[in-house]
């Protein structure tokens, strides 16, 4: 049992602009912050044809900027969406980054930033601390409220048909952030949901991380979970409404804040077999294991999922068994009103692939040492077959 007073070392990005349009003024922002004028914007072809990035585009061209749009990502990119991102660059002459888009895109352009002016292969940097030399100047700009990415030293890749593996390093916090949650007006229903459930287990596996949880990252992800929380369905069922936007795309934020000093846990470590064997998007995953998770960890992590109830405005006058389950009961109300789909069945997971799940799981050992309790391979099959 840790008995002394616990250390904090606790790092994010320099700045963050949280403001409704300010993708619109993104020329304006960069120049009075770089020199360079050589920009690589990263996104997904589906917002590039959108129109959804055409202001930021316009802005950069009329403030005297050159931009090179990459648009190949995917959602859980794999590695050879990284090499393409970088060649392109390469070709382009760019001397900035901006990630503009959701996880997937952010995720690539730290990793583009880092490989564009390095000999390093990206099989390298894989783990913690292993990336080596400096990045291009990098600006993260969000359009999902869900991974907080923009905020967080971590990239995920898919390194095959079945596993994914992160890429932890200092290099990969953006020197500037933009909020623009008018961004976010258009994501539809069932990814606002996806990606705001997403954002709520950062904060609450943030909140009950087993050896890095600290009062810095105890208070981004109270506040997280408070705006994710009051904010979520509103988002949900007006996609208009601009407080619940800003407020989603904050609190998004902060959990990712917190998370990225005090790590996510099996709630993640569950989620990333299901995007690996089936595709189901990265937030949808996580929506689909919390609950079972949330009951496996609810003795040890009693004290703490009752403080959260209290956050959330759940809490009772109860003891803290009862306060735990307020949280859990609230969490379950609010996934069932988000309309995400609630169970494996729901999402076309083949029964027969739970033992296989179970033991891709036990490969996210970074993620699971930092749950409250520890998860064997047959609590993994346990906790799927309660999420079927
Ligand atoms: N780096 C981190 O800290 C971190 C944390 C969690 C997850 N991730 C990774 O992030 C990825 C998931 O990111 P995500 O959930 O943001 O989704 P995403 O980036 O994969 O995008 C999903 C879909 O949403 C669409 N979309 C995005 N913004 C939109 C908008 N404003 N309007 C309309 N459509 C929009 C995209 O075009 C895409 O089709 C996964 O690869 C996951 O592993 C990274
Ligand atoms: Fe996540």
């Amino acid at each position: 049992m840790e008995m002394s007073p616990q250390s904090i070392l606790f790092e994010t990005v320099p700045s963050i602009l949280h403001e409704w349009g300010c993708a619109r003024r993104l020329g304006q922002v960069m120049a009075a912050w770089t020199e360079r004028r050589n920009v690589l914007i990263v996104t997904d072809a589906g917002l590039h044809k959108s129109g959804v990035l055409e202001p930021a585009k316009a802005s950069l061209a009329a403030a005297g900027f050159r931009v090179a749009v990459f648009d190949e990502v995917v959602a859980d990119p794999p590695e050879s969406v990284v090499s393409r991102c970088v060649e392109f660059a390469r070709g382009a002459d760019v001397d900035v980054v901006v990630g503009l888009g959701g996880g997937s895109s952010m995720d690539i352009a730290k990793l583009a930033a880092v490989l564009i002016g390095s000999q390093q292969a990206l099989s390298e940097m894989y783990g913690i601390g292993n990336v080596q030399g400096r990045r291009l100047p990098l600006v993260q700009i969000p359009t999902t409220a869900g991974t907080g990415s923009e905020v967080t030293n971590i990239s995920i890749v898919s390194v095959n048909e079945t596993n994914k593996m992160g890429v932890v390093a200092p290099q990969l916090y953006a020197d500037r952030v933009l909020l623009d949650a008018e961004l976010t007006v258009g994501l539809p229903r069932s990814h606002t949901a996806a990606t705001g459930i997403d954002a709520m287990v950062h904060a609450i596996e943030a909140y009950t991380s087993k050896h890095k949880k600290n009062a810095i990252s105890d208070a981004l992800a109270r506040e997280a979970l408070r705006l994710l929380a009051s904010n979520l369905i509103p988002a949900c069922e007006n996609g208009q409404d601009r407080r619940a936007r800003e407020a989603m795309l904050l609190g998004a934020t902060l959990a990712g804040q917190a998370f990225a000093n005090a790590p996510v846990a099996a709630v993640h470590a569950l989620a990333y077999p299901l995007g690996g064997h089936f595709h189901i998007p990265h937030g949808l995953s996580n929506a689909l294991m919390l609950a079972p998770v949330l009951r496996f960890n609810a003795e040890a992590a009693g004290s703490q999922y009752s403080e959260l109830a209290d956050v959330v405005g759940a809490g009772g006058k109860g003891n803290v068994a009862e306060g735990a389950a307020a949280f859990i009961r609230f969490m379950d109300d609010l996934m069932d009103r988000s309309g995400a789909p609630r169970r494996l069945r729901d999402v076309d997971v083949p029964h027969s692939s739970l033992p296989a799940l179970a033991a891709d799981a036990m490969k996210q050992q970074r993620l699971l040492l930092n749950n409250p309790v520890v998860v064997t391979e047959s609590d993994a099959l346990r906790l799927y077959e309660q999420a079927y």
